[in-house]
């Protein structure tokens, strides 16, 4: 099991690329089931939750290379339509895997994807959409059997709430069903374009997307492209919290700065000082943080829940009260604890966060329970006195490539052990 141990207030100072993003690759792997030929995937981070979903093509019968973050994807000879149980379980997002294999085999079954450290996570949306467009779905014994012999068809899809998830799933089915599908209250994340660019290159009729109805006009076949993946907006948040809590002036560059527009304000108000152009954001830490205004989390263009934690992490040692109010996931306080044993002064009600800055953290031995809270945990160590080690790194390298290296090479002192 491997640690991190971060010896904290260390200036950072340089510039650093934006690992490509995480949440865009996962639902563009997915597609590529629907493609016939070979997919040059490239910018794709290398992240354990991108090796999962490589497995599970694998497992289908795609073939599957790596080359630096270049990745190749052939389904030409895909074989399966089950996922079995210990691949479903690595990672969350693998409920994107079935409206691809649905679509592209006509059956889809897989096992029932749980709750998990943030929250239940439930697939109602998924699935009632599915059944919508003409699937007939059997849950039975954690398992989801799905079969459409005759093909999907195209219908009138309205979200209750805009799931990122739910959307990609649907706009990927219905790229290959009968006639046109409509989705209203659509998740309007930047990855959704990614995943909508990806299937237009591949001759997909996809409008709308990026906006709360999105239109998908079905077609016959989809053929391989090339598709370069958006870069990570959290990574880009995370990493700018960790020059925030160190003081530091660094420099990030291949950013998409819109993507940013309702996280760069929160560091503002913060103190900090961010020119974001042509791709690269050029962000300048006060010498003293100051609490940030009420964070609330929301679907894009709000403030995004996976920053969520890293900005509570800077909020620990800003002068004043910062609140938080998460409103996504019903669990994703859990870094509180343990930020709590750092010094910090945290109170936590449902989804409410109260945050009152102290002057300093101090280094304490801390465990990781889900992805973004290990990184709040590394913006603490990196601002605490001492030395901070952290359990739980399986968690980091879910979501973040390398980032000891990334750091280290920014000048922090933390290393794997
Ligand atoms: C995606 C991201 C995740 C991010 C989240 C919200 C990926 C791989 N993951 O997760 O990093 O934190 O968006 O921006 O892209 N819900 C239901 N029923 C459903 C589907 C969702 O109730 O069928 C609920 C969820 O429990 C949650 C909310 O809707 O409370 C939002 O979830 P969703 O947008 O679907 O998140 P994911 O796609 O799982």
């Amino acid at each position: 099991m491997s640690k991190l141990l971060v010896t904290g207030r260390k200036k950072l100072g340089g510039e650093t690329y934006v690992q490509g993003a995480k949440n865009s690759a996962l639902p563009v792997l997915a597609a590529t089931i629907l493609t016939k030929g070979e997919n040059v995937i490239y910018n794709c981070p290398d992240l354990s939750d991108i090796e999962a979903s490589a497995r599970i093509l694998r497992y289908l019968g795609c073939k599957v290379s790596r080359s630096g973050s270049t990745v190749l994807v052939n389904c030409d000879t895909i074989d399966k339509y089950d996922i079995p149980d210990e691949l479903m379980r690595k990672t969350r997002s693998s409920i994107i895997f079935l409206g691809a294999i649905l679509a592209r085999t006509g059956r889809a079954k897989m096992s029932f994807p749980g709750g998990c450290e943030i929250g239940l996570r439930p697939i109602d949306m998924h699935l009632k959409a599915l059944r919508e467009m003409g699937a007939d779905i059997r849950e039975k014994h954690g398992y989801l059997d799905c079969t459409a012999p005759k093909g999907l068809k195209g219908n009138k899809i309205s979200l209750s709430f805009p799931s990122v998830g739910a959307t990609e799933d649907i706009m990927i089915a219905a790229c290959l069903a009968d006639g046109t599908t409509t989705i209203t209250n659509a998740a309007r994340e930047p990855e959704i374009c990614d995943l909508a660019d990806f299937l237009n290159k591949c001759g997909a009729k996809i409008y709308g997307a990026g906006e709360g109805v999105v239109v998908i006009e079905g077609v016959k076949s989809l053929s391989p492209t090339s598709h370069s993946i958006i870069p990570d907006r959290i990574v880009c948040a995370t990493l700018m919290a960790c020059a925030a809590v160190t003081g530091s002036k660094i420099i990030l560059d291949g950013v998409i700065c819109s993507h940013l527009a309702s996280v760069i304000p929160v560091f503002e108000d913060a103190g900090c000082k961010i020119r974001c152009c042509n791709g690269t954001l050029e962000f300048t830490a006060p010498e003293k943080l100051k609490a940030m205004k009420t964070v609330r989390t929301m679907p894009y263009p709000g403030f995004p829940t996976d920053a969520q934690a890293p900005l509570l992490a800077v909020s620990c040692i800003a002068d004043g009260t910062t609140v938080f109010v998460e409103n996504i996931f019903e669990n994703r306080y859990r870094h509180t604890g343990e930020l709590i044993r750092m010094g910090a002064n945290i109170k936590t009600v449902g989804k409410v966060a109260v945050v009152e800055g102290v002057k300093s953290l101090y280094g304490a031995p801390v465990e990781a329970t889900d992805l973004r809270g290990a990184a709040a945990l590394v913006v603490a160590g990196l601002s605490a006195e001492s030395q901070t080690e952290i359990s739980g790194v399986r968690y980091l390298e879910r979501g973040y490539e390398n980032l000891e290296l990334t750091l280290s090479a920014l000048g922090a002192d933390i290393k794997k052990i």
